[in-house]
């Protein structure tokens, strides 16, 4: 009998102890990681053009998959993949046909898992693009909405127009972004449907309930397949409108197909956006709690004023929107004709602006611009490059920017694939086109840059590619992927992580800017953002007397890393960037 009791009482504090145990694991698996994308750097992969794996001329997800080590080598932790879901591709996967499932060309939902277990393994967070506004007119939504299948008829923006002698009129002026009315007539619905992109690309009506349910279903579907976050494409184009009001003239162009020729007032930036990305983000921090692990983190897209741009932040009682809204002031607002005024202008505008407690953000490219080469010119890439890196917060590098990799604006018309390059014309596509930054990823001199073994690749390699490659910069003693490399380590530094900014032009073509950490040394970034070489002294900027170490330098720099510098004789060759350690003299 005491035997028996013994044994119970054994088995009771068994059973105690492993229930203990459970739920400190279980509480140890629910622990978020809040923090971990404040200070990360994005990688932009573009699918189409990253790797393609069985040689059809079109990169893939094993393809990507293959490539998760160069990230490791390079100090990449986090990537945003542009759309690989199922897609006509009329606009190269931002017109989404299923949004559960993987573009056939791309792989299949056992390859994407593939990509994310490697991914996992290696450290490296996965980030995925998330389309709202519209979907394909190839979704089973718009087809079932075009057919008043019920349940879907107001799945999208249906109007009926007017009618003119006998001929039916969009029902107001509203321009879509690739030109042409953005009223598409449907002839089996026998009405108009809205789409502000292609006609391909049908706006969602998220005044539906039923249209934000599907869309959160979507999110936690592909949040249990292990993303870390999304993407959120033109977010500030949800919501127009109710009451259709047409926008007014901006003077700017007479040419009533263009985008210019309306001011955006009524299907830009309406204020039911922000609502929309509240409840996303509260979705991604209640799926974090529940599951513990990274916080799950959203970033969106919106070009817009700057003031509207921070309301996707936080509002004004401090509801939490996005993790962070794209800054695209280094593509929007600075270019090569830029003074060093601009230069620190536009930073501090940023951070001046930005509500408390949030993190700044820098994106130096995508897919929808010229590359930082052929914006700011071929001699700034590793300037760009020290610069994005070494300001506060989160920096995005588009894939094939850490090579200075350059736009190919020569593709010919027969070659152009992107929409609303091909709807210009042959007299005006060059300069719309978009191709010219989406081609092939150059990682070696081989056959299609490495990219691919098919005779002919979706988009043509950039010829340059013989010598721009990949292989050839990591063999170099010095290159733009090297610096890059070193500037990427250079950020685990605590100073970068957590230092104070402060930024200054110390004469019109040439600013500076430091960071500071009580304790450890300050780094001190000058960038020449002109064409003459330039003599500066920093000595007022700096104050202490300091010793002067260069951590990182451009690729044809006189100065060697290592090297010591006198603080009033520090030399910049056209478009040069100098990284440099300050350590107090004793
Ligand atoms: C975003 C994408 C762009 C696409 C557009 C429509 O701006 O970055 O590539 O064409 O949305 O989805």
């Amino acid at each position: 009998m005491a035997w028996k009791l013994l044994k119970l009482a054994l088995c009771l504090c068994w059973l105690l102890a492993e229930t203990q145990a459970d739920s400190a694991k279980d509480k140890k698996a629910k622990e978020v990681d809040d923090n971990w994308w404040r200070h990360e750097v994005f990688y932009q992969i573009y699918p189409r053009s990253f790797k393609d794996s069985n040689g059809d001329g079109i990169g893939d997800l094993k393809g990507i998959t293959s490539k998760l080590p160069y990230f490791v080598e390079t100090g990449i932790t986090a990537i945003w993949l542009s759309p690989i879901y199922s897609s006509p591709m009329v606009d190269f996967g931002y017109d989404i046909s299923d949004y559960r499932d993987i573009y056939p060309d791309y792989g299949t939902l056992d390859d994407f898992d593939e990509l994310i277990a490697t991914a996992n393994q290696l450290g490296i967070k996965v980030i995925l693009d998330f389309v709202p506004n519209h979907s394909s007119d190839k979704h089973e939504w718009f087809k079932k909405s075009a057919a008043r299948v019920s349940g879907y008829e107001d799945f999208y923006v249906w109007e009926d127009g007017t009618e003119e002698n006998g001929e039916r009129k969009p029902p107001n002026n509203w321009v879509s972004v690739f030109s042409g009315s953005a009223w598409q007539w449907h002839e089996e619905r026998k009405q108009f449907y809205l789409r502000q992109f292609t006609k391909g690309q049908p706006d969602l009506n998220y005044r539906n309930p039923a249209v934000l349910q599907a869309m959160d279903a979507v999110l936690t579907y592909w949040l249990k397949r292990g993303v870390s976050g999304f993407r959120i494409d033109a977010v500030n184009y949800v919501f127009e409108d109710k009451q259709l009001r047409d926008e007014p003239l901006s003077g700017a162009t007479s040419d009533p197909n263009s985008v210019d020729y309306l001011n955006h007032i009524y299907t830009r930036n309406q204020e039911e956006n922000y609502g929309l990305i509240q409840h996303w983000r509260k979705l991604l921090d209640d799926y974090s709690e529940k599951y513990g692990g990274p916080a799950r983190i959203m970033m969106t897209e919106g070009y817009a004023e700057l003031p509207q741009v921070m309301e996707f932040y936080e509002d004004e009682n401090g509801v939490q929107g996005a993790n962070f809204p794209f800054n695209f002031d280094f593509i929007t607002e600075l270019n090569s004709e830029s003074t060093a005024q601009d230069f620190v202008f536009t930073i501090q505008r940023w951070l001046i602006y930005m509500p408390p407690g949030h993190s700044a953000n820098w994106v130096m490219g995508n897919h929808d611009n010229p590359r930082v080469a052929s914006r700011y010119g071929a001699k700034s890439v590793d300037a760009m490059n020290m610069l994005l890196m070494t300001l506060p917060g989160i920096g995005i590098t588009y894939n094939g920017e850490e090579l200075g990799m350059e736009d190919y604006r020569d593709i010919s018309f027969e070659d152009t694939v992107d929409q609303p390059a091909c709807e210009a014309g042959k007299d005006n596509y060059k300069w719309i086109s978009r191709d010219p930054e989406r081609t092939p990823m150059q990682w070696s001199d081989e056959k299609n840059a490495g990219f691919s073994t098919a005779d002919s690749t979706w988009l043509p390699v950039h010829p340059n590619y013989q010598e721009l490659n990949l292989a050839n910069q990591q063999l170099a003693p010095s290159s733009h992927y090297k610096v890059y490399q070193s500037l990427i380590k250079l950020r685990s530094s605590k100073v970068l992580k957590d230092g104070t900014y402060t930024a200054q032009a110390l004469n019109r073509r040439v600013f500076a800017l430091k960071r500071e950490l009580r304790g450890q040394p300050s780094l001190l970034t000058v960038i020449n953002v002109s064409n003459r070489t330039q003599q500066v002294d920093v000595s007022d900027f700096i104050d202490l007397p300091n010793r002067l170490t260069l951590l990182v330098v451009g690729v044809n720099s006189q100065y060697r890393v290592g090297e010591r510098l006198k603080p009033d004789e520090i030399r910049l060759t056209p478009y040069e960037g100098l990284v440099i350690q300050l350590k107090p003299s004793k």
